[in-house]
């Protein structure tokens, strides 16, 4: 039994893997086909969080797969209620499987190691792996391949580019990381996107310019993720020269593409003209949230799809 708490724990072939189950069934869909592959099985939301694209990805994809799933809120108490193993021992006896959204990374991982039956990283502060690998997924579709891509990252070192970076060593993507210095990588987390992603090729400037001038892909996020709001004001003044704009744009090829996971703050990290522009594909991306996450649960599954 597998859990999906970080990219990590993926070889290479299980993304590609996981990537060619979520192709066939996103082909199948589109042809109008619903699969009922999941019959009869339960996935439980556990979300601590707020979510659009991942709460509804995951329950439309377990009804497209003749499955079902229970959302739990911050109210079921995951840790105040009761602990944390107890919590996994209980849920696990009425799920199939378990996303969870955790405010902390480690309660994810603390759920997973009491839990019979495999968790997905739903998002925490430390990964967003379910966003990373749809990520993979749709630049694969709109490009054709992803092996020699670079990746500009342009903004904070978040959890979304921790999931991007040790996935794009995996997949041989480059990724150059455009952040302002005291909010790039810390030691401890470059040390493990290095450990578990040997081949990584990631650098990192100040300077957002000279990381879109070569890049195939154009990716931001929010300046403070959820859980920093406190930090809000501080961080739209760190990061004011970070904004994805079509000044920035203008330095970037014109067949690269503009990607973020959303919710976007327009006006902040980029601008209505660059979201709404010809060269994004953020849409397409939210999209691909839920074919790629057949594959997730299809795979943890062991379902034949
Ligand atoms: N990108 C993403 O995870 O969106 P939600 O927070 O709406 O799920
Ligand atoms: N970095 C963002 C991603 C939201 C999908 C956050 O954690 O809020």
């Amino acid at each position: 039994m597998r859990h999906l708490l970080t990219l990590a724990d993926l070889t290479a072939a299980e993304i590609e893997r996981i990537l060619a189950i979520a192709d066939g069934l996103k082909q199948r869909y589109e042809q109008g086909l619903r699969e009922p592959l999941l019959a009869g099985r339960v996935m439980a939301l556990l979300f601590e969080k707020p979510s659009l694209r991942t709460r509804v990805s995951f329950e439309a994809g377990m009804v497209h797969l003749g499955g079902s799933s229970i959302f739990l809120g911050a109210d079921t108490g995951l840790g105040s209620r009761e602990t944390i193993p107890d919590f996994a021992r209980t849920l696990d006896k009425f799920a199939d499987i378990i996303v969870i959204r955790a405010n902390r990374h480690q309660s994810a991982v603390e759920l997973a190691a009491h839990s019979a039956c495999p968790v997905i990283n739903g998002l925490t502060d430390f990964g967003h792996p379910c966003q990373a690998l749809a990520d993979f997924f749709t630049v694969r579709e709109r490009l054709g391949k992803l092996s020699g891509q670079t990746i500009a990252w342009v903004g904070d070192a978040n959890n979304v580019a921790r999931s991007l970076a040790v996935g794009c060593g995996k997949l041989g993507v480059r990724m150059v990381m455009a952040t302002p210095e005291a909010y790039q990588f810390d030691e401890p987390s470059l040390a493990w996107i290095r450990q578990h992603s040997p081949n990584v090729d990631l650098s990192v400037t100040t300077d957002p310019v000279e990381a879109v001038r070569h890049a195939t892909v154009i990716y931001t996020d929010v300046w403070a993720s959820m859980g920093q709001e406190s930090e809000q004001a501080t961080r739209c003044r760190d990061f004011a020269a970070y904004q994805v704009n079509s000044a920035l744009m203008r330095h970037a090829s014109r067949d690269a593409v503009f990607m973020h996971c959303l919710p976007a703050h327009r006006g902040e990290e980029v601008t209505d003209e660059v979201i709404e522009g010809p060269q994004s594909i953020v849409f397409q991306q939210a999209a691909n949230r839920m074919h790629a996450q057949k594959g997730i649960v299809a795979w943890l599954l062991g379902v034949k799809a």
